[in-house]
């Protein structure tokens, strides 16, 4: 059984995410910063530093959101970036930003659902993803796309909450995430099943080994991953 953001919906989980972060999307970066105490800045920057090695002129942002990641891999000086998300308003959020930040020639936004996406086989060096593939309704066709999508040799990067595996972490950890999180997260959002979501979909989630077997099957070679801060989120790589 899927995990979805609203019980009593007959939605696909597509659309059901894409109405939940439309839904989110202005109060969402404040959030994010404020729950992960400011943790999720350092986790995107230890990903842009391992991207530092690759080649980089097109880069794929996807699940770009309001486009943190695609700012912070800006500074690898890409000729181009696209942040690419199903949610218009997440993307509106991010357009305002990267003006604001004298960004809006690099980096371009484009919505559109990342199980099937509108680019040419092998046009991107490289792909990113943060806390997005795990609100995949079909995580395995939409790692299809990363691939058909990336030239060879290009290199996937994502970024996703996994499940802390050792005490006290692990206890401190699960009462963070169902109990106090999804608390502040309706109250300020005023979407009380986006922030319950949240936990149930990093437990449903298939982290650490599981994961690099899904990339493995996909297609992906060379895959490793990196866990960060007790096993909070995780960084995979894989190359085509
Ligand atoms: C938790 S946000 C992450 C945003 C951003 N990457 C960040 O690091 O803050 C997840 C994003 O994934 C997007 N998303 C979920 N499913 C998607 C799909 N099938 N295609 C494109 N975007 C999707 C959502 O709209 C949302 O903006």
């Amino acid at each position: 059984m899927q995990v979805t953001p609203y019980k009593d919906s007959e939605q696909q989980k597509k659309r059901q995410v894409e109405q939940m972060f439309d839904n989110i999307a202005p109060k969402y970066d404040f959030l994010n910063h404020f729950l992960s105490l400011g943790i999720d800045k350092l986790w995107r920057k230890k990903a842009i530093r391992i991207l530092s090695d690759y080649k980089l002129d097109y880069l794929l942002d996807v699940a770009t959101g309001t486009g943190d990641f695609a700012v912070a891999a800006a500074k690898l000086n890409p000729k181009q970036i696209i942040g690419f998300d199903i949610s218009e308003q997440m993307l509106q959020v991010g357009r305002t930003k990267v003006k604001r930040l004298g960004l809006d020639q690099t980096i371009e936004f484009l919505k559109g659902d990342s199980e099937a996406m509108p680019f040419s086989n092998e046009q991107f060096d490289a792909i990113t993803v943060a806390f997005g593939v795990r609100n995949f309704e079909n995580l395995e066709r939409g790692l299809a796309e990363f691939y058909r999508v990336l030239k060879p040799d290009g290199v996937v990067i994502i970024l996703e909450f996994s499940k802390p595996r050792y005490f006290p972490m692990k206890q401190f950890y699960l009462f963070y995430f169902f109990k106090i999180l999804p608390f502040i997260g309706g109250l300020v959002s005023k979407d009380s099943s986006a922030y319950s979501y949240l936990p149930e979909s990093v437990m449903a989630f298939p982290d650490d080994q599981k994961f690099l077997s899904v990339l493995q099957k996909t297609g992906f070679s060379k895959t490793s991953q990196k866990r960060l801060t007790f096993g909070i989120a995780t960084i995979y790589i894989a190359q085509k």
